[in-house]
C-alpha cells in the first residue's frame, strides 16, 4: 500500500562531541561516508520512500549542510567547460534531490526538543523522523515498511534493532508484546539509556520514527530527562502508556544493515562495508583488505 505521507524531518543539530575535533567546525552529518556526506544518504532514503518534503533541523555550523544541497554555480560552470558530465551529474543530483527546508534549533536541548522545532512545518499530519547520522543500507527496506504500518495501524511507529545486551545501555530500549506480524511488535514501555544490566529487552530504538502530530503536544510538556535533554524516548513512553493520545506505539524490527555514523567505530565499518560492494572501489579494496586482515594478529 503506497503511503500518503509526504514529510520527513531530519534532526542534524547535535554537537557531535564523540567526533571531536572533526566536528569542531563541521556538523557530523557532513562527514563523508565513502564519497557522500552521511546526510545525503538519509535524504536519499526519505525521497526513495516518497517523502520529498524534507525539513532539516540545523544548529551551529549549518552553512555546510545548506550549501551541500544548494547550487554551486562556479563549480558547475567549470565542470561544464571541461565536459565532465559525470561529475556534474553528481553535483546536480544532490541539488535537485528534495524540496528542502531548514529550521534552527538554537540550543541543542535534545532530540525531543529538535523534533518539536518541526511543529509549524509539519502541521496536522503524520510525518517521518530520520536521524541525520544514522544510515540504513539502501539495499534493505525499513522506512517503507514503517510508513505502511503507520497507515494500517494509525499509530506511532519506531524502528527497533536487536542489539547485544552488553550495549543496550547506549540506546532507548523497548518492552514489547508480539503482534500477528513477525517483524512488528507492540511497544508497552520505553526507557532511554537504561543502567547497565537493567534493559527490559535487547530491542533498541534506532533513528527512524513515523509519528503522529499529537507527539508535539506531548513534547511540549516533556521535562528534560537523561543528560538534562528533552528526550523523544520520554514522549514516546507517554504515547505507549496511553493509546488514546495517538493510537499506541509499534516497533518494526529491522534485520538489515544499519550504520551509526555518529560513532567512530561504526563510521569506519560503514565506509569499509559500503566501499567493498561498490563497482568502482570494491575491486581495488577487496584484495588489499584481505592482505591487510591476513597480516593482523
Ligand atoms: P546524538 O545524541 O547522536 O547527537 O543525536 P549528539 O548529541 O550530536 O552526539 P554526541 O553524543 O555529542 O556525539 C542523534 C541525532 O539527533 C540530533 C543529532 O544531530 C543526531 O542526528 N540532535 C541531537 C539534534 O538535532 N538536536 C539535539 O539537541 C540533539
Amino acid at each position: 500500500m503506497p503511503s500518503n505521507l509526504t514529510k520527513a524531518v531530519i534532526p542534524a543539530a547535535g554537537l557531535g562531541t564523540r567526533f571531536l575535533p572533526a566536528t569542531k567546525a563541521m556538523p557530523k552529518e557532513m562527514l563523508p561516508v565513502v564519497d557522500k556526506p552521511a546526510i545525503q544518504y538519509v535524504v536519499e532514503e526519505a525521497v526513495k520512500a516518497g517523502l520529498k518534503d524534507v525539513l532539516m533541523i540545523t544548529g551551529r555550523n549549518k552553512t555546510a549542510l545548506e550549501n551541500h544541497f544548494d547550487r554551486v554555480a562556479e563549480l558547475e560552470a567549470t565542470l561544464e567547460k571541461k565536459g565532465d558530465h559525470e561529475k556534474l551529474e553528481k553535483v546536480n543530483f544532490s541539488t535537485d534531490l528534495a524540496d528542502l527546508h531548514y529550521v534552527r534549533q538554537g540550543d541543542p536541548k535534545g532530540l525531543g526538543h529538535a523534533v518539536l522545532r518541526a511543529k509549524m512545518h509539519v502541521g496536522d499530519e503524520p510525518f517521518a523522523v530520520l536521524l541525520g547520522d544514522d544510515i540504513i543500507d539502501d539495499r534493505d527496506v525499513l522506512l517503507e515498511r514503517m510508513l505502511e504500518q503507520q497507515q494500517t495501524r494509525n499509530a506511532t511507529i519506531v524502528a527497533l534493532l536487536e542489539v547485544d545486551p552488553s550495549v543496550a545501555h547506549m540506546y532507548g530500549v523497548a518492552t514489547v508484546e508480539p503482534t500477528d506480524e513477525d517483524d512488528v511488535v507492540k511497544i508497552t514501555g520505553l526507557v532511554e539509556k537504561p543502567a547497565k544490566g537493567t534493559a527490559p529487552s535487547n530491542l533498541a530504538v534506532i533513528g527512524r520514527y513515523v509519528l503522529r502530530p499529537e507527539v508535539f503536544e506531548v513534547l511540549e510538556r516533556t521535562e528534560p530527562g537523561k543528560g538534562g535533554e528533552i528526550q523523544l524516548t520520554d514522549a514516546l513512553q507517554e504515547l505507549a502508556g496511553d493509546e488514546s493520545i495517538a493510537g499506541g506505539v509499534y516497533g518494526v524490527v529491522f534485520r538489515g544493515r544499519r550504520y551509526d555514523t555518529g560513532d567512530r567505530l561504526d563510521y569506519i565499518k560503514a565506509i569499509v562495508q559500503l566501499a567493498v560492494d561498490r563497482e568502482d572501489l570494491g575491486p581495488g579494496l577487496r584484495p588489499w583488505l584481505k592482505d591487510f586482515v591476513g597480516e593482523l594478529d
